[in-house]
Order: C-alpha cells, then structure tokens, then sequence
C-alpha cells in the first residue's frame, strides 16, 4: 500500500502563552511509522521559527523509498526487509527496486543490467584528472572530484528537467562509481587502471577493476563476490541520513546531479558518518589487543574523554542495526573462505561488541554496532586498504543518493531548501573607523 495524498487526519493544537492565541496544526499520517505535523505555515501564522539543530525531530520530505524503525531494528526498502534482500538479491535488483519502487522480472533485470553494464566505462580523458592527484591522495578526495568533473565531461546529462537526461545522468552515476572508485585505488598503488568487463556482475567487476593486473587472467572469488555483493547492498540506502540529505538539499536549488552527489560524497566522508568503517578499522588496531577493550570501553564512557567507540551508537537506531547482524555474518563467511580463523582485529571487536553489549551505559544509551562495526574487518580481509572502506561506501551509496534525488524532482513539493535561524548575535551597530577602534 503506498499513500499518495498528504491530507491532514488530526490537529495538534499549540498555544502562544504570551498571547494567548492557539493555533491548530495539521498532523499528517503516512503509511507506517511516526506521524508529522505539519508546519509549513508555522512562521506566517505565528511568527516564530521551529528550532531542531541536527533534525532529531524533523522530517523534511516526504518519500516511498526506505521505512527505519529505529526502536525495532527494522529497515525495509520499498516495504521489502533488508536481510531478505541481502540474501535473496543481485545488487542492482536492489538498485532497480529503490529507482523504480519494484523488483525487477526477468526481462526488466536483463534490460537494466545491461544499461548499466554498457554505461561502466569512464571517457578516456577522465584519466588524466586522476594524474593530477598525489599518489596519497585520500580515495574519498579523488571520489569527490571525479565525481563533481562528471558535470565537465557529460553536458548532455545536466537538465534535471529533461526526462531523458535524468535517466541518462542516473545510468552514468550507478554505472561509472565502481570504475571511478577502483581506480582511485589502482592509482593510489600505481597500477594500470582496469577496465570493466561486460561479462561480470556489478559486484565482481568491481572486484576485477580493483585486483586484476594486466600480466595474468584473474578469477574472482565468488565468495567473495556474493559477500561484496551483499555489503554494497547493505549500504544501498539508509533514508534522510546526512550525506542523502545533502544531495537532496543540493539538488533542490537545481544543481546538476553529478555535483548533487560530490556533496553527497563529501558529507559521507565525515567520521561520524560513512568514514567511521575507516575510523572503526583505526580504533580496533589502536586498541591492539582483546585485554586492552576493557581500557578504551572505560574512556568511551568518560564525558571529559573525547574517544568514541567508532561503529558504536546511531541517530537512529536505538536497537541493533539490522544491517550489522548481517555484516557479522559475512565477516564470518569470509574469514572461512579466507581461512582466516585467528584475525586478532575481529577477536578485539568481538570482546568489545560483547562488553559494551553488557555494560549499563551503552545499554542505558541504547548504543549497538552499526552497518560500519564489521565491514571495515571484512574489507581489510579481502585485501582493500582501510582508505578505500568509504569511498566503498560511497560507492554503494550512490544508488540510493540517484533514487532519492530523482523522486525529489519529481515531487511536487520540491522547493529550494532554504532553513532558518536562531539568530544570537550583535543587534545592529554603527561602523567605526579603524583608527578608533
Ligand atoms: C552511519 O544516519 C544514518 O542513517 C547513517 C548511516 C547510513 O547508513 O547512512 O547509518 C551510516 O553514519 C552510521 C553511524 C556511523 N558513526 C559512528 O559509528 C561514529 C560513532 N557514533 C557516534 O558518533 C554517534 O553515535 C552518532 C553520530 C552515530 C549518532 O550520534 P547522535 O544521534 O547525535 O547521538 P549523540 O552523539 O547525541 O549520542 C547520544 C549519547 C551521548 O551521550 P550524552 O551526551 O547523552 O551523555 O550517546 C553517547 C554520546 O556521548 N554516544 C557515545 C557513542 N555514540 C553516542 N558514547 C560512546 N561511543 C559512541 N560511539
């Protein structure tokens, strides 16, 4: 069932006490989860702003892609849960399912893929943006530029008003990310950039581009293939979280969409949001050894202590986050297929999931693991550099950054996002030389 109409089916009534006056606020319901009220007049009715710095209590579109319940632990994209997904799914039948709102039959599957698939290589020019990096360049930095010159390379893909150039911008971004994002690594190390090949899904082209060699055939594993193929899924979408809502906010003045998701890149870059699978990675091998978690569990509890328990806690979730149980899975499976039965990294972030799951404050905080907890072990497992755990994020992420850009456009709300203030500062002064002041 979707919900199409937003018409009020309530009122919150508020009462200014220093005027006595009420006003009746709309409350709108949509299919599942909290109701909103609305307060688009609020300011024209009442002369005041709303203040929610960090919108914990804000929701600022309306959308049909993805349901979180932060309480229960639930995550459904377009109604369907993401462990079924996760084991069920090739990557881009999630990525068609958030674009178009269903999953793919077998002709629609064949057709997508194969758009996607012949869309993958990169104009040959775009090479010579990478030369221009260091070699040391962080791969979210060289992801972040090649991304924002998509929109110096692709003019026929910039008018978000054109049907056809949206479908053709969306094609480019979900289809060129693994090749943009693979040879930031292969560049990084300073081997020869590896095309895609048209015979391999998402997931193993990915995997080929960054580990193949032109001197000999490589084989992906397919182990993991599928384990790549479920984290990117994983990672696909996750909401109004800060790095969507930056393509959003970008996209609503009609910036182009290759420099919507550049911004979208540069705020997952941030340590409290996709750089923490990198920062987890930094604080597991900072820890060094499971009889040191205790020590660091301590300071991640001391207020005067800024340490945090990286992968710990979300805005959202007050539960486990689905999508790390699933991680913990794969990490499994993968160390298996790897033979990797002693990795002391995962023992340490095994003792310190199992302490803090005990202790009263993170219970009492309702902090859990969450999506980046394990896929930074999995990732240095399979051979990435800690570097490239975001831009792998980045990476997946760019579906669901597309598909909540293209249904902002097409929403009838759309509106510039313009947010207000509380202002606190100087009321007006007089200007004074220099000499006099
Ligand atoms: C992602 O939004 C999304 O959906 C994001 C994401 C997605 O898919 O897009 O899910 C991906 O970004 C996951 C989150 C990755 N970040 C980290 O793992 C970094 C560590 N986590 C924290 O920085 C924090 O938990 C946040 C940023 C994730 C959430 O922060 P909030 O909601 O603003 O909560 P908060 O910082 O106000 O914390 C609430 C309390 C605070 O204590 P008090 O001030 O109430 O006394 O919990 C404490 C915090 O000090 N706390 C932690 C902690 N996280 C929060 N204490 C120790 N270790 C932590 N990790």
């Amino acid at each position: 069932m979707t919900y199409d109409k937003k018409t009020a089916t309530n009122t919150f009534t508020v009462t200014d006490n220093s005027t006595g006056k009420s006003y009746d606020l709309p409350v709108i319901e949509g299919t599942v989860g909290p109701r909103v009220v609305d307060i688009r007049k609020f300011y024209a009715d009442t002369g005041c702003f709303t203040y929610d710095p960090g919108f914990t209590s804000t929701g600022s579109c309306s959308s049909k892609i993805t349901f979180i319940d932060g309480d229960e632990g639930i995550l459904l994209h377009r109604g369907y849960p993401i462990d079924q997904l996760a084991e069920n799914c090739d990557f881009l039948e999630v990525a068609y399912l958030l674009l178009f709102g269903d999953l793919p039959n077998k002709e629609q599957f064949a057709q997508f893929e194969h758009d996607i698939t012949y869309h993958s290589m990169l104009h040959e020019q775009i090479q010579r943006f990478y030369s221009g990096f260091r070699r040391d360049a962080h791969p979210m930095a060289v992801s972040c530029g090649v991304v924002g010159a998509l929109s110096a390379f692709y003019h026929d893909s910039l008018d978000f008003t054109d049907p056809y150039q949206r479908v053709v911008a969306e094609t480019r971004l979900i289809a060129k990310m693994p090749t943009i994002v693979s040879w930031a690594y292969k560049y990084s190390i300073g081997q020869p950039f590896q095309y895609p090949r048209n015979n391999l899904t998402y997931a193993e082209n990915f995997l080929h581009m960054m580990f193949a060699v032109p001197c000999e055939p490589y084989e992906v594993n397919p182990v993991l293939a599928r384990a790549m193929n479920r984290i990117l899924i994983l990672h696909a979408d996750h909401e109004q979280n800060a790095s969507t809502s930056t393509v959003r906010l970008s996209g609503s003045s009609g910036a182009n969409p290759f420099a919507c998701l550049a911004a979208g890149i540069a705020s997952l870059w941030g340590p409290s949001h996709g750089g923490a699978n990198e920062a987890v990675l930094n604080m597991l091998m900072q820890i060094g050894s499971k009889d040191r978690v205790g020590e660091y569990v301590k300071r991640a509890k001391d207020k005067d202590d800024p340490f945090r328990l990286m992968g710990f806690g979300h805005r959202v979730y007050k539960n486990y986050d689905p999508r790390a149980k699933i991680m913990q899975q794969t990490c499994h499976e993968v160390f298996d297929e790897l033979g990797i039965h002693d990795e002391p990294l995962l023992q340490i972030a095994m003792e310190l999931e199992k302490i803090a799951l005990e202790d009263d404050y993170f219970i009492e905080k309702k902090l859990y693991p969450n999506v980046d907890f394990y896929s930074g072990i999995i990732f240095r497992a399979m051979g990435i550099p800690t570097s490239m755990f975001t831009a792998l994020f980045a990476l997946a992420r760019t579906t669901g950054w597309v598909a909540q850009w293209l249904e902002m456009i097409d929403d009838p709300e759309l509106k510039i996002g313009r947010p207000r203030q509380l202002y606190i500062g100087q009321t007006q002064r007089d200007f004074i030389p220099m000499d006099k002041r």
